[in-house]
């Protein structure tokens, strides 16, 4: 058999050499006169072991890594297709301790099989899920999906089974199913990953929300700025459509249901559900009132199911475990897993998938090493740019959606950015503030003119004059936006901007220039 080389093909691993690494070892081969297969599988998200090579040995997978280019050579010498010990020898990758205490539902293929090989995908569980669902009645699948607890991991958490239900009992003579995968979140790339990693999940996931809800159209709404995910997720859909996954007659049976894949307009607004429906649309992206929601009213005027990539990438394992065994998984109202992507000053920077349920101190000491630097963790901002700075006192927090809520955080799309203690708090305020600024749609007043006013407050009482008033008023102008904006977008930018007040107090009270010049 001609041995087998994994070498990550993408984004992530892409932007720390990943292609350096194939084209070398493109060239060993040549010259040494060995055929091999090159398999560009998707990263297991342990970025900071990337480039990790691996190859499929008598004994398994065997993986390598960081790898530079300047590796392969003594890898080839050492023999490295049969798993010789290197200085870059990392043994069986699901034994790397980052991966083999994780508990990989949605992501179990990312970073296994060939991205955009169907057999392998099927070879691995693939359709066990649609192939349960197309022989099932939409309120069946409906019931599974709800009573498995399935929460949408695009930032809000609401169940997905009740907001499928919607679109189902509404009767139309079309609806649509949206994949929000605007991705915008700070330190999140969850999203790209299992697009690039393991397309047909998504598509799968897709599939079956349009045999539930009698939805025959989807589109995955991209970010411009992954063009990567983008060109996967069009050969996926062409693959998938020729195999008979897509189009009429999905898998043989009477469903019918087939897709687009649109590229986003650049703003962190057109994440936001009824922004992207805009967008969809043509026009330009500005949130809409709400009623009606968009499970009645969506895109084009018809009823839409939006959901987020991992919401939808998380069904098929529903669909073929079963509810019980998802539900299985987590705590209190947080059910099944969910991929918690660990950025910033951090020392292990990566995906980790987990049932809910483990506290903010494991995920950043104990997964993530503490910071890169090697200084104290000051702060972790979870749930993006619009999610609390949580100080070390609240790292008992589990992660579960109530928790953070009570803490005044949110989870988000999971991702969490940790700072070291150079961070200055108040820097974080204006810049949560200025993000407003720049991305708010303009259609409140709170948020287009607010935010714009938060910034001069926030640079005033970073001159130190007259904080007190500076501080009573930022917290005046926080309540304001927190309940008079129209989306999150203006409502939730109180939350990174209060929590850095009310956890860093001091960064907030800048030494008088005279004090600072003694
Ligand atoms: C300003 C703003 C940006 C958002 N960006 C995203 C995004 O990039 N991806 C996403 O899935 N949801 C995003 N959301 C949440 C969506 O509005 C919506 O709740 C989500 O797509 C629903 O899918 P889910 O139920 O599967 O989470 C954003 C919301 C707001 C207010
Ligand atoms: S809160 Fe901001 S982004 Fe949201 S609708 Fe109002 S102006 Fe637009």
């Amino acid at each position: 058999m001609i041995p087998r080389i994994y070498i990550p093909g993408d984004s992530g691993a892409l932007a720390l050499g990943a292609e350096k690494v194939a084209k070398a070892v493109r060239a060993e081969l040549a010259e040494r006169g060995i055929e091999a297969k090159i398999v560009r599988n998707g990263s297991r998200g342990a970025y900071f072991l990337e480039p990790m090579v691996e190859v499929a040995t008598a004994n398994g997978r065997v993986a390598y890594g960081p790898v530079k280019p300047s590796d392969v050579k003594s890898l080839f010498d050492c023999g490295f297709l049969t798993g010789c010990h290197h200085k870059r020898w990392l043994g069986a990758p699901d034994q790397i301790p980052f991966l083999a205490r994780q508990t990989r539902l949605t992501f179990a293929r990312c970073g296994v099989t060939d991205p955009l090989s169907l057999d392998h995908y099927k070879a691995h569980g693939g359709l066990n899920g649609l192939q349960n669902a197309v022989a099932m009645m939409p309120a069946d699948i409906v019931k599974q999906v709800t009573e498995s607890g399935l929460r949408g991991r695009g930032g809000a958490g609401f169940p997905t089974g009740i907001k499928w239900k919607t679109v189902l009992d509404t009767s139309a003579d079309r609806k649509y199913i949206v994949c929000n995968a605007d991705e915008g979140d700070s330190g999140t790339f969850a999203d790209r990953m299992i697009m690039e990693g393991d397309p047909f999940v998504l598509i799968e996931g897709m599939v079956i929300a349009g045999i539930a809800t009698g939805a025959t159209k989807g589109f995955i709404y991209i970010r411009s700025e992954y063009p990567h995910a983008v060109a996967v997720m069009q050969k996926a859909v062409e693959i998938a459509r020729k195999a008979g996954v897509l189009g009429v007659n999905v898998l043989g049976s009477a469903n019918s249901f087939d897709m687009e894949v649109r590229v986003g307009a650049g703003a962190y607004v057109c994440g936001e559900e009824t922004a992207l429906l805009d967008s969809l649309e043509g026009k330009r992206g500005q949130v809409r009132a709400k009623p009606p929601l968009p499970a009645h009213k969506g895109l084009f005027g018809k009823p839409t199911v939006i959901n987020n990539v991992i919401s939808l990438a998380s069904v098929p394992v529903i669909m073929d475990k079963g509810a019980a065994f998802y539900k299985d998984f987590g705590m209190g109202r947080s059910r099944g897993t969910i991929p918690i992507q660990i950025a910033g000053n951090v020392k292990y920077p990566g995906l980790y998938e987990a049932a809910f349920g483990m506290t903010l101190g494991e995920i950043v000491d104990d997964i993530g090493g503490g910071t890169a630097t090697g200084r104290p963790v000051k702060a972790v901002q979870v749930g993006g740019p619009l999610g609390a700075y949580f100080p070390r006192a609240l790292f008992d927090t589990p992660f579960d959606y109530e928790a953070f809520a009570a803490k005044d955080g949110l989870i988000g799309h999971a991702g969490i950015v940790v700072f070291d203690d150079s961070a200055d708090m108040l820097k974080q305020a204006r810049f949560a503030m200025e993000f407003c600024a720049i991305e708010s749609c303009g259609k409140c007043t709170p948020c287009r003119i607010g935010s714009t006013r938060g910034v001069e407050v926030l640079d005033r009482l970073a001159q130190n004059i007259e904080p007190e008033k500076q501080i009573a008023l930022v917290t005046d102008l926080c309540n304001t936006m927190k309940f008079g904006s129209l989306c999150a977008l203006g409502g939730f930018t109180p939350y990174p901007v209060m929590s850095a007040l009310n956890h860093f107090p001091d960064d907030f009270r800048p030494t008088p220039v005279a004090e600072a010049a003694e």
